[in-house]
């Protein structure tokens, strides 16, 4: 009996290196297709998929939203932030695609889109403000933390909170610095 498990231990071991060889000389081979152009299998996908979404919800969870996340200073703030720095990826009323929508990988979501997940609201938020504070690795999503206090990032936020309800013009209005400096004066 003692033997017999033995065995087994000592087979598992030589199992577990042997694949360990194999994955290494995989990884050196350059056998992976790493072209924007090719998408990965359906393992790969869906093990990355999974790695981002489960940090990205752990990092986020206790993040606190400002009470005042809704109010209409915020969104003016966050609203030429957005376009001077995100349009170009995530879109507008009315736009459908860009180079970089088409030719990233993974593909930015479109930000004017209600999206369709299983968060709350306040979850949803949490999540946003985290992407947008640290970027997400090995893709196009930069970090914005360089640059960009937590409040600036709370006010772009704000302003994807509004953002697939509003049609093309009222897009332009609330982008534009004119709108922002109007409600700094009052
Ligand atoms: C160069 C392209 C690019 C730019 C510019 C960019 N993003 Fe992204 N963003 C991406 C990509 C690609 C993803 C998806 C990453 C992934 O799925 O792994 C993403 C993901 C996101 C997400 C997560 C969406 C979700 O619910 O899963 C948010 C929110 C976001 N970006 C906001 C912004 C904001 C705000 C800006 C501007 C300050 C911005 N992005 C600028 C490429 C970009």
């Amino acid at each position: 009996m003692k033997s017999c498990n033995l065995r087994l231990i000592k087979f598992l071991t030589l199992s577990l290196i042997a694949i360990a060889i194999l994955l290494l000389l995989f990884i050196y081979s350059g056998l992976y297709p790493m072209g924007a152009d090719t998408p990965h299998n359906k393992f790969t996908y869906w093990a990355l998929e999974t790695l981002r979404d489960r940090s990205v919800a752990r990092a986020a969870s206790n993040i606190k939203v400002p009470e005042n996340i809704s109010s209409s200073e915020r969104l003016l703030r966050g609203g030429p932030d957005y376009n001077e720095m995100c349009v170009s990826c995530h879109l507008s009323p009315g736009k459908s695609e860009t180079d970089f929508t088409k030719g990233l990988y993974p593909s930015p979501p479109n930000l004017t889109e209600i999206p369709e997940t299983a968060f709350t609201k306040a979850q949803h938020d949490q999540r946003r403000f985290w992407i947008i504070k640290h970027g997400i690795k090995a893709s196009g999503m930069p970090s914005w933390a360089p640059g960009h206090d937590d409040q600036r990032i709370w006010d772009m936020v704000a302003f994807l909170k509004k953002l697939p309800e509003l049609s093309p013009e009222q897009y332009q209005i609330l982008t534009s610095r004119d709108a922002e400096n109007s409600s700094h004066a009052h």
